[in-house]
């Protein structure tokens, strides 16, 4: 994502969520160890767009949003894949976010994706006094030996 991009996210971001990112929120993540990323359709439109932040093999979710009449249509699933490949060649192994409990479609995502719930945070998001739930994506750990450690 570039400035350039604003005109476009912000938009995108104002009709995703009850307290949107400012463009200041967005500049602010738009260097390492935060990175930003925007599906475009046609090199010009933007679809949504991704925000997370890599620190060694942590990686945290920010910020993911699909523009609602692109919604439905595997953009969200992209970017996801897209950020945990570009985290995974980078060392990034443990994949963390918070979602509003009642947003189904994110949980709904991300469960595809592999994530696991591991938590709540009671009251998390001020403006509703919603619950988050804390999920994660663990790729570490995925080469064993067939037959478990001490043979030969
Ligand atoms: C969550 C969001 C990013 C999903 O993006 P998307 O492009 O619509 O998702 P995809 O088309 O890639 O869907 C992938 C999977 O997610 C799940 N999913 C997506 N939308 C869903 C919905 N409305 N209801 C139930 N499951 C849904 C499904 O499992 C879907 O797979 P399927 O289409 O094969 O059934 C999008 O709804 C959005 O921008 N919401 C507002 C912002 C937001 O809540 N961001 C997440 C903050 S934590």
């Amino acid at each position: 994502m570039e400035e350039g991009d604003l005109p476009q996210v912000l938009p995108i971001e104002r009709s995703s969520f009850p307290t949107p990112w400012t463009a200041k929120a967005f500049l602010q993540e738009m260097t390492p160890p935060s990175f930003s990323f925007v599906s475009v359709q046609e090199g010009e439109r933007v679809l949504g767009y991704v925000v997370f932040r890599l620190i060694l093999e942590e990686v945290h979710i920010l910020n993911l949003a699909v523009a609602p009449p692109w919604r439905r249509q595997g953009v969200g699933r992209e970017l996801l894949r897209f950020c945990v490949d570009f985290c995974w060649r980078r060392g990034g192994i443990l994949f963390s976010l918070e979602v509003r409990e009642g947003n189904l479609p994110a949980i709904g995502l991300y469960r595809k994706m592999g994530f696991a719930l591991r938590g709540r945070r009671p009251g998390y998001y001020r403006d509703t006094g919603e619950d988050a739930l804390l999920m994660e994506l663990y790729l570490g750990g995925q080469i064993r030996a067939p037959h478990g450690p001490g043979r030969g």
